[in-house]
């Protein structure tokens, strides 16, 4: 079975073919992606400082037809080979996700095909069983995990029982960790997007000047909360202003620092909590943050403590959004049997 998915919830349109098999044979689970294609508008919403839905839906209408060709191009296919379009649904940008969803079932229409609306955070979850580093003999023995989901919309620790079985055991209050990466980038007049940038400053200083709260590390429970951590980094700004103490590089660098440095402690120790209670020891990491360093650097003392620890990232490429993990998720709920086609053409996304 062949599956086309298509990404286009926010500022990526993402495509990818993804081929059924390699899941059913137990064969390495990232030999199944025949092709995958991306633009990425970052550039075009970086003079605005963050994503201009109407632009982002714009872009996708222009991109997407040519990314999916080049995409069928690359797998040595044509559209007629596809068995099932799998499209992002929801959490999005309306606009933005209107636009995949009407090239999928307009394609599904025109040719015949069936077509599945995939959530995008069930496409990040199971992404990292997408990894080249995967060592586990079955794919499929890895479940039940942990999965520590964290992006710009989202800060989520669930446990994974099986495809289509998630429960959400802790959240943010506030904002998500990659907002808060994002809003820090901001008050450090760092580019968009800021989590890289922020990431990027921060490993450039080894100066412990700042201390910031790690909010919530000691509640028995997990939950999450960054919007006083953002605080707390305008304050040291305003305090330094008051001080007359320079807005230079290093002060910049050592501000970044103690940010990342909290954001990180306060992840890696819920991810702790979150083990010993569930003595579930396998943990996928997942959204634009995985691709953070330090955090990775973090989560990797768990695994050097924990004997049964284990920690999954998807390789790279595949951390931000893409085409290849709505491919992968429409084909697993396919393969279990467990997520129904569409059935109307209407165009019902769900943005939130
Ligand atoms: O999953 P994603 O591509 O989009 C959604 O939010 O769904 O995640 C984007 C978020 C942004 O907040 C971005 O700043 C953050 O992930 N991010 C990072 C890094 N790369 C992306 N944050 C910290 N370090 C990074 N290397
Ligand atoms: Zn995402």
């Amino acid at each position: 079975m062949y599956t086309l998915g298509i990404e286009t919830s926010c500022d990526e349109t993402g495509i990818a073919v993804y081929d059924s098999k390699f899941w059913e044979n137990d064969q390495p689970p990232h030999l199944g992606i025949l092709g995958q294609s991306l633009y990425s508008q970052v550039k075009m919403h970086e003079e605005y400082g963050g994503v201009v839905p109407e632009l982002a839906s714009r872009d996708h209408v222009k991109r997407i037809l040519p990314l999916i060709k080049s995409c069928l191009n690359e797998a040595g296919m044509t559209i007629s080979d596809i068995d099932t379009i799998a499209y992002t649904k929801g959490p999005g940008l309306a606009g933005a996700l209107l636009v995949g969803s009407s090239v999928a079932k307009g394609l599904s229409f025109a040719l015949h095909k069936k077509s599945i609306g995939i959530h995008h955070l069930e496409g990040h979850l199971l992404s990292p069983l997408l990894s080249e580093n995967f060592q586990h003999s079955n794919p499929k023995d890895f479940f039940p995990f942990l999965a520590l989901l964290v992006s710009g919309g989202h800060t989520q620790i669930m446990m994974v029982k099986a495809i289509g079985d998630y429960t959400i055991l802790g959240e943010t209050l506030d904002d998500a960790v990659g907002e808060a990466f994002d809003k820090t980038a901001k008050l450090l007049h760092l580019p968009y997007p800021g989590g890289p940038a922020v990431s990027e400053l921060a490993a450039t200083s080894i100066s412990n000047r700042f201390k910031l709260p790690r909010p919530l590390i000691h509640s028995k429970n997990l939950d999450f909360s960054f919007a006083g951590l953002k605080t707390a980094v305008l304050t040291q700004i305003k305090q330094a202003e008051k001080e007359q103490v320079e807005f230079d590089a290093s002060f910049k660098a050592d501000l970044a620092k103690a940010f990342v440095d909290a954001a990180v402690d306060v992840l890696q120790s819920k991810v702790a909590f979150a083990m010993q209670q569930t003595n579930c020891y396998r943990l996928v990491v997942a959204g634009g943050v995985g691709a953070n360093q330090q955090l990775r650097q973090k989560l990797s003392e768990l695994e050097n403590k924990l004997p049964n620890c284990q920690i999954l990232y998807p390789p790279t490429h595949l951390c931000t959004d893409n085409g290849v993990m709505i491919a992968f998720a429409a084909t697993l709920r396919l393969l279990q049997n467990n997520m129904a086609f569409d059935t109307s053409n209407a165009f019902d996304v769900s943005p939130r």
